[in-house]
């Protein structure tokens, strides 16, 4: 019998590995320098966590969990996304008797029973960060700031960065009701999925992918000019800190996102060569979630960015990933135990050592060192043991020579 991985989920090991490796260092060195701390939420949760949050019209809960009842009957959710479960546990855990503001990011897989594409799939993973308890635009800036240095640091162009506000409690009644005006005599031509958003969240058509509703949507009121006094002024300032930091970017007034714990600022940072799934990032504001969950009225905000699709624009060159330092070639059984007491004292330091082991020749194991792209071979065999000397080759330009064994530790310390 073959096995193989479920539709739409993947393995991720070397050499692409190493892109993700340094994807995840450059987070934390940045979002560290934020102030953010890194909290790990479980990967799986009571369903209603997210039916709450998320929001029970949504695609995502309506047709992309992956919910299950465990041995007791609960109903439990492998997480769809991050935000919700953050939630959760900074209520859970009173963080917001801590000073304000509490700062979080986390990293992994998500679970979304999608129809799989090229930068879409059902098991992806996430990096994500929220921020609670301030209600001033500076913050967001904030977050957007560190999201482009975070990118800048990965060398990552051709990106832009998508604002919208799509409003609070006070002001939205009064867009959508605008938006229910607008398609009441289109209902009937929009899609399926679009005719039940018109019931339920007709915000949502405004990002429906199906062409005919693109075309429904052209003319429709846009969001920007419901804003109340309170969100103008939020939005306002916002474009002055992003200006006063050097960001660019773009109004997109029907970026309305697809998770309903959303207020004010929404934002999402696209890339033009990711073809139809081109969100790289996407966040916003959620002042309401947290008291809406049972906690005191905390403004936050947050983002998550698409370790798949970041790997994907990196593209760099996967050969020039690590090798070892150290190749140790040994020729008969004396010379084997003298090869693994040396990769032993060099791995103490830290060294990258590999080994040749029984059974292969003195070609095949130089070979495996050629093939690992290992800097420096160490021969070792009967006429090394009896010398008290080993021999050894740099493969980058043949230079070679001859080490007394207890000066090779010395010798590689140098390098
Ligand atoms: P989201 O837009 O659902 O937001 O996902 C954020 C990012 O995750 C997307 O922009 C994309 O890069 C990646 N992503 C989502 N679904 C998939 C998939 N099926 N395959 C590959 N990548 C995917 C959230 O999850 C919110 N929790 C973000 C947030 C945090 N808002 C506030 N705080």
């Amino acid at each position: 019998m073959k096995y193989s991985a479920l539709k739409g989920i993947r393995d991720i090991f070397p050499p692409e590995i190493y892109l993700w490796q340094k994807i995840e260092k450059i987070a934390d060195d940045v979002f560290s320098a934020y102030g953010f701390q890194e909290i790990r939420p479980p990967i799986i949760e009571s369903s209603d966590i997210f039916i709450r949050s998320i929001g029970e019209t949504t695609d995502i809960v309506e047709k992309e969990m992956y919910t299950f009842n465990d041995k007791a009957g609960r109903l439990i959710t492998l997480r769809p996304e991050g935000t919700a479960s953050v939630v959760r546990c900074y209520i859970e855990h009173h963080l917001y008797n801590l000073p304000t503001p509490q700062k979080f990011f986390y990293s992994g897989p998500m679970f979304r029973y999608e129809r799989p594409q090229a930068g879409r799939f059902r098991q992806f993973y996430q990096i994500g960060a929220e921020a609670f308890g301030i209600a001033d635009p500076k913050i967001d800036a904030e977050i957007l700031s560190m999201l482009k240095v975070f990118l800048e640091k990965l060398d990552l162009s051709d990106l832009t960065l998508e604002l919208n506000s799509i409003g609070c409690g006070k002001c939205r009644p009064d867009y959508r009701k605008a938006l229910l005006n607008f398609f009441s005599d289109k209902v009937r031509s929009l899609c399926p999925d679009c005719q039940r958003r018109y019931e339920q969240n007709p915000l949502r058509i405004l990002d429906c992918k199906v062409d005919t509703c693109i075309q429904l949507r052209a003319g429709a009121p846009y969001v920007m000019d419901f804003l109340c006094n309170e969100c103008r002024e939020h939005f306002d300032l916002l474009q002055d800190f992003l200006k006063l930091l050097d960001i660019n970017y773009l109004i997109n007034p029907n970026m309305v996102r697809g998770l309903d714990y959303y207020t004010r600022t929404t934002f999402e940072i696209t890339c033009k060569h990711l073809g139809a799934q081109n969100a790289v990032v996407a966040g916003g504001r959620y002042d309401k979630l947290v008291e809406e969950f049972g906690g005191p009225p905390t403004p936050a905000i947050g983002f998550a960015l698409g370790m798949e699709r970041l790997a994907f624009l990196l593209n760099e060159n996967l050969n020039n990933t690590p090798s070892p330092l150290v190749f140790i070639s040994t020729i008969g059984i004396q010379a084997q135990k003298e090869g693994l007491k040396i990769a032993n004292q060099l791995r103490e330091m830290g060294i990258w050592t590999e080994i040749g082991y029984a059974g292969n020749s003195l070609k095949s194991q130089m070979r495996r060192a050629d093939r690992l792209s290992a800097r420096y071979v160490l021969i070792i065999g009967d006429d090394e043991i009896a010398s008290g000397k080993l021999k050894w080759k740099r493969l980058s330009d043949g230079s070679q020579g001859n080490l007394p064994f207890e000066e090779i530790v010395s010798f590689f310390q140098k390098i």
